[in-house]
């Protein structure tokens, strides 16, 4: 046995290092670098921002950052789905009658959610959209059986994003006829509320207008607290017993669906005080 390998059995391999990490610097000798853990390589390209919707946006050119700032709130309102495998619709696909043109969107939504299906709803052709994990269908938001045909291809809808013509009675009617199809726990969005306001785009002036898209919405709040009405006839809709939030942002609605029956705290004293008089029996 050589002198060095005695010298390590009997002190151990760590202490002739350390031995000799402190002969280098009592010699003056540098220190030799300690071996660098090797970084793994940080991700480049569509990877880098896929966790990033507002990137993502940009990337795929989406008015929904930008021109619009909706994909910041999506971000907030979707992130517990980034991982999940679920059906997104999106009524409004882009491009309007122009060839080859729109999707932007769609893409956006596959690269954020990578086990997600995509599906989109256009009055026009987008068949030239589809591909793995995004499908396209041609319907009418305007048309309640060309939006049930649509759903019932789909299955399960847990997203529904209405960015289609924006035209207060179709975002009404989109509503009505799928929001009951939204999978509880689902979201539902309005984009571009703002057309609310313009008659050339069949909104109104007046802000009460039942029949724009803002006050079908602003109904929607009330629902939220149906069960403290005074009125004990009240009779709740479908929405008031499946809405537990609506959240309002500039020009971007974003409903969450569940069931609303937490209980009332409406005391019994003010039960009394709104109570109907007893019908006289004389
Ligand atoms: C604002 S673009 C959608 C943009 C796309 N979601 C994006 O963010 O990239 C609106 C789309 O709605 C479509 N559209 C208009 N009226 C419609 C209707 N009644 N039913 C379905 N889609 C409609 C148009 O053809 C157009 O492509």
């Amino acid at each position: 046995m050589s002198i060095r390998s005695t010298v390590k059995s009997v002190l151990g391999e760590q202490n002739v290092r350390r031995v000799r990490r402190l002969k280098r610097r009592l010699s003056g000798q540098p220190a030799r670098p300690v071996a660098q853990v090797k970084a793994a390589p940080k991700p480049t390209g569509l990877a880098a921002i896929s966790g990033d919707l507002n990137k993502l946006a940009v990337h795929f050119k989406t008015d929904k950052w930008g021109a619009h700032r909706y994909t910041q709130h999506y971000q907030r309102h979707l992130q517990h789905l980034k991982d999940e495998q679920f059906n997104l619709l999106e009524i409004g696909i882009g491009g309007y009658n122009r060839p080859g043109q729109g999707g932007a969107s769609l893409r956006m939504w596959k690269a954020f959610f990578p086990k997600a299906s995509v599906f989109g709803m256009d009055i026009q052709d987008k068949s030239f959209v589809d591909e793995d994990r995004i499908r396209t269908f041609i319907g009418d938001q305007s048309d309640p059986s060309s939006l049930n045909a649509v759903a019932d291809k789909i299955g399960e809808l847990d997203v529904i994003i209405d960015d289609g013509s924006h035209r207060p009675p179709h975002v009404l009617t989109t509503f009505a006829t799928l929001f009951p199809r939204l999978k509880d726990g689902g979201i539902y969005a309005v984009e571009d509320t703002q057309s609310s306001y313009w008659p050339e785009w069949l909104g109104s002036e007046d802000l009460d207008d039942p029949g724009t898209s803002m006050a079908m919405l602003k109904r929607l709040t009330d629902g939220l607290n149906y069960e403290e009405f005074v009125d004990e006839d009240y009779q709740p809709s479908y929405t008031d017993l499946n809405i537990v939030a609506v959240h309002f942002y500039h020009n971007l609605v974003i409903i969450e669906k569940g069931k609303n029956a937490e209980g009332s705290n409406k005391r019994k004293a003010l039960k009394d005080r709104y109570a109907k008089p007893a019908e006289s029996t004389s």
